[in-house]
């Protein structure tokens, strides 16, 4: 297979050009990462689970008619999506408070708020993606007064579609981190759902036991973070048990 052209390396993801233009192949890598860095290990099987994952729940959002740039499975650790541009805010959604919203606000992880509430995140690992307001992203450039409503409408609509799923399986949707991207047709722009929906960028918790399935199992040693993400994956009926984690050597990448 010739060798892909790297577009850019990230803590997790490695893009490669695509084979038409505006397509990339976005690559799933086994590090996680945690602490803006801070923290890191490799955690074997998980950009597979990942890939899996992130590949169902943008499939099942387009199929209810939320854009997303998600265009197809390529292999065990690659899926080919649409280039867009990135809009450097980090778009949260919480429906229960846990991790910085309970540290910064003093509200006790596991209290359910009284709606959805939507944060913006400015991406710039130097400052450790600081929250900004609306006001910031439209004064400096970031967005448009109509991206961010748009961007909030998007980010809700995940939010309904992600819950349910979810409850369906006995796992509740604490909260989760979308990024938003522009595409452009001529002159018409569109935002869609870019990087990736995984247990990475949602707190997942078991809705009897409480116990959790993301990525705070591997920010808080709580235990084998593949098993967490296959436990989700099998729940969902992504993958069967015994997928994953996948076993070294391995002829995939
Ligand atoms: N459809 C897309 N088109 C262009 N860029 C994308 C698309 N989807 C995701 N990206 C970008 O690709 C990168 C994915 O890599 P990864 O998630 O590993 O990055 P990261 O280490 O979290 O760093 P970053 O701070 O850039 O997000 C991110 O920068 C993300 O914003
Ligand atoms: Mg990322």
């Amino acid at each position: 297979m010739a060798r892909r052209k790297l577009v850019y390396e990230g803590k997790a993801k490695i893009l490669y050009e695509g084979p038409e233009p505006g397509t990339l192949v976005q690559y799933f890598k086994d590090d996680a990462t945690a602490f803006n860095a801070e923290k890191r290990d490799v955690i074997d099987g998980k950009g597979v689970l990942n890939n899996r994952l992130s590949e169902f729940f943008m499939t099942g959002l387009g199929n209810i008619g939320v854009p997303t740039h998600f265009i197809r499975r390529i292999n065990m650790r690659e899926q080919l999506i649409r280039a867009v541009e990135i809009i450097p805010l980090e778009v949260v959604v919480r429906n229960v408070a846990a991790g910085s919203i309970s540290k910064r606000l003093g509200i006790d992880e596991g209290t359910a708020l009284p709606r959805p509430i939507v944060e913006f995140y400015f991406k710039d690992d130097a400052l450790g993606d600081p929250l900004v307001s609306e006001e910031h992203a439209i004064a400096f450039g970031w967005a448009s007064q109509q991206d961010l409503d748009d961007m909030i409408s998007l980010a809700l609509r995940v939010n309904d579609f992600m819950s349910g799923l979810m409850m369906g399986v006995g796992i509740k949707l604490v909260d989760f981190k979308i990024e938003i991207g522009r595409i452009w047709d001529g002159d018409y722009m569109r935002l869609i759902v870019a990087d990736e929906i995984s247990p990475d960028s949602c707190r997942l918790w078991d809705m009897e036991t409480g116990q959790k399935f993301d990525k705070d199992v591997f920010r808080r040693d709580l235990g084998n973070l593949a098993d967490a993400y296959t436990e989700v994956a099998r729940r969902l009926g992504v993958m069967p048990t015994n997928a994953a984690p996948v076993t070294k050597p391995t002829l995939i990448n």
